[in-house]
């Protein structure tokens, strides 16, 4: 079947095919039966007993016993908007994905801001990192963007995300606290695991307290690859730049507005949006040539580090315009669905052992979230294109598959779903040439912690820094065991002295010494350049 060019308003045309309206209808059973009393359970005598034969009253609590689904693992916290995105100019030189060749063309897009680590009622403002996940729902089929507002991760391996996650989420024994940063577990993760060294200064920096959905930066965060139709493949980072600009609050303002108002992310989208104000989003990439891979001393397929500004610049491709509030919250914004594996030919995915973990997490985790192996075809996550294969069945199957043949191969049915070629538009992963021992190990190349956490501390003007000392003050002064407290101080010493030193001195920790300079350098010609975080600016 030959892919159609989606229109920017296909989505909601879609969506409004699912969409029921109650207002002026008669109250009616889920089987359609007209109420006749809506206030009253059925008894034996007006002040009697309930029956068990009211179907009305079971039905409707029975449905109100059921109406809440587990709340996302992490991020469960967000608001998600729809929209749509147009590429400025043809990417075709660098990839294939059709939503990135033709300007004149509006891919519908839902993208939902989330924090990461409160529950779903917690407060907007907290210091954590943000979520920034974009669906695009192409003439090729959904690729989801699942971005964070900090361009770099904590960890290296996807084998240490339940351990991260453990660490900060609220302590087990009382659920206390919220805010990801303010606990002993999360501090003694940082102290023992150094690979998050980076991440922690993005996060104790004004970026973890944004102004508004609308003031940050998106990023993949991983290594992918763009793939064109010679076959060709580049690694690509992608970028998320605000029209508005990169906007934060201040630690004091934060905390208050948490207290007043903890929706005031949600509400300034959903209002912004009312009001009919632009919300705008370039896209931009990063790209190196896959002769390059080894240029850098940095390994590029390590998710702690970024990839300098000043030495890859970001190409802006494209812009993202966020223009409606979704119909209902939970239909739209609580059962979306991303998953970093949702991809178009054109983009692959690299080596990266983050990203890899990742590709088996989403569908894992979504397959209990939303209750069974068919939350493909809840609205929200139905692609705008035909989508056709042998799956059937399954806790809320909604299709009803006409043929009896759901097998391959067979002769019995002319038009089964035969695979497509890659110039039919069929997926064909990137035939990257892999060869090594199984082995439990991580690459040397990881090995440098530091060099970029310095980079990005000395990109920082004077204010910024006062901000990251008083962040580590507050949360590691709220810090319980002085021997976390210490290795914390321990750590940042290797990132800058004096930060160190402002941090032990708030917190009574004893004095760092001065470290060894040369786990700090950059010896690399492309980082030597001094080069300052453009984007920590
Ligand atoms: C959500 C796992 C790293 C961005 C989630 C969810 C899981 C998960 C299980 C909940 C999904 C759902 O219930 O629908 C992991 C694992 C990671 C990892 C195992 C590392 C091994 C990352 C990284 C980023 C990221 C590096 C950013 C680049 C997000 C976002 C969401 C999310 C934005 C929220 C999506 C939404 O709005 O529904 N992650 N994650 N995650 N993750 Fe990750």
């Amino acid at each position: 079947q030959e892919s159609k060019p989606v229109e920017e308003t296909s989505k909601k045309k879609q969506l409004d095919s699912f969409t029921v309206d109650n207002n002026g209808q008669k109250m009616t059973t889920n089987q359609g039966l007209k109420v006749s009393d809506d206030e009253n359970s059925l008894k034996a005598g007006k002040r009697g007993p309930s029956l068990l034969e009211d179907f009305y009253l079971r039905e409707k609590i029975m449905h109100f016993d059921h109406e809440r689904i587990p709340e996302r693992v992490v991020h469960a916290r967000g608001y998600g908007v729809h929209g749509y995105f147009q590429v400025y100019e043809s990417m075709v030189e660098f990839t294939k994905a059709k939503f990135l060749q033709d300007p004149t063309v509006k891919t519908p897009v839902f993208v939902r801001f989330s924090t990461v680590a409160g529950s779903r009622g917690s407060g907007d403002t907290v210091r954590d990192v943000r979520g920034f996940a974009t669906k695009f729902y192409t003439e090729e089929g959904n690729y989801d963007l699942v971005g964070n507002n900090i361009p770099v991760f904590f960890i290296q391996d996807a084998i240490k995300f339940p351990d991260l996650v453990h660490s900060f989420k609220p302590e087990p024994n009382n659920e206390i606290p919220q805010a990801q940063t303010a606990h002993d577990t999360f501090w003694d993760f940082v102290a023992n695991n150094p690979e998050s060294a980076h991440m922690v200064m993005w996060a104790m920096s004004d970026r973890a307290i944004p102004r508004s959905y609308r003031m940050m930066e998106g990023f993949g965060v991983h290594t992918f690859r763009f793939v064109n139709k010679e076959g060709k493949s580049r690694f690509v980072k992608f970028h998320w730049k605000p029209k508005l600009g990169v906007r934060s609050l201040v630690w004091d303002e934060a905390q208050k507005i948490a207290g007043k108002d903890p929706d005031f992310h949600r509400r300034d989208l959903y209002e912004a949006i009312e009001m009919g104000q632009a919300v705008e989003f370039e896209l931009g990439v990063q790209m190196i040539e896959e002769e390059e891979e080894f240029r850098f001393d940095f390994d590029i397929l390590d998710p702690t580090k970024l990839w300098p500004e000043e030495v890859i610049p970001v190409k802006i491709i494209g812009k993202m315009t966020l223009n409606r509030n979704p119909d209902n919250y939970f239909a739209e914004t609580e059962q979306v669905a991303f998953h970093p594996g949702n991809v178009v030919p054109g983009i692959d995915f690299s080596n990266d052992p983050l990203l890899q973990g990742r590709l088996f997490s989403y569908t894992d985790t979504q397959l209990i979230r939303l209750g069974g192996p068919n939350f493909h075809e809840i609205p929200i996550n139905r692609p705008v294109c035909p989508f056709h294969n042998n799956q059937n069945d399954g806790y809320h199957r909604m299709t009803i598959n006409k043929s009896p043949i759901s097998y391959h191969k067979n002769s019995l049915q002319n038009n089964a779903p035969e695979g497509a070629t890659a110039e039919e538009g069929g997926y064909v992963h990137y035939q990257e040439k892999v060869e090594g021992r199984k082995v439990r190990a991580r690459s040397d190349s990881f090995s440098d912690y530091f060099s970029q956490a310095k980079m990005f501390w000395n990109s920082m003007t004077d204010v910024e820094k006062e901000h990251i000392i008083a962040a580590f003050q507050f949360e590691v002064g709220k810090v319980k065991s002085k021997s976390v407290q210490q290795q914390v101080v321990n750590l940042i010493s290797h990132v800058d002295l004096e930060l160190a030193q402002k941090l032990a001195i708030s917190i009574g920790a004893k004095m760092p010494e001065k470290v060894n300079v040369s786990t700090v350098t950059m010896s690399s010609p492309a980082l030597s350049q001094e080069s300052k975080i453009k984007s920590a600016k």
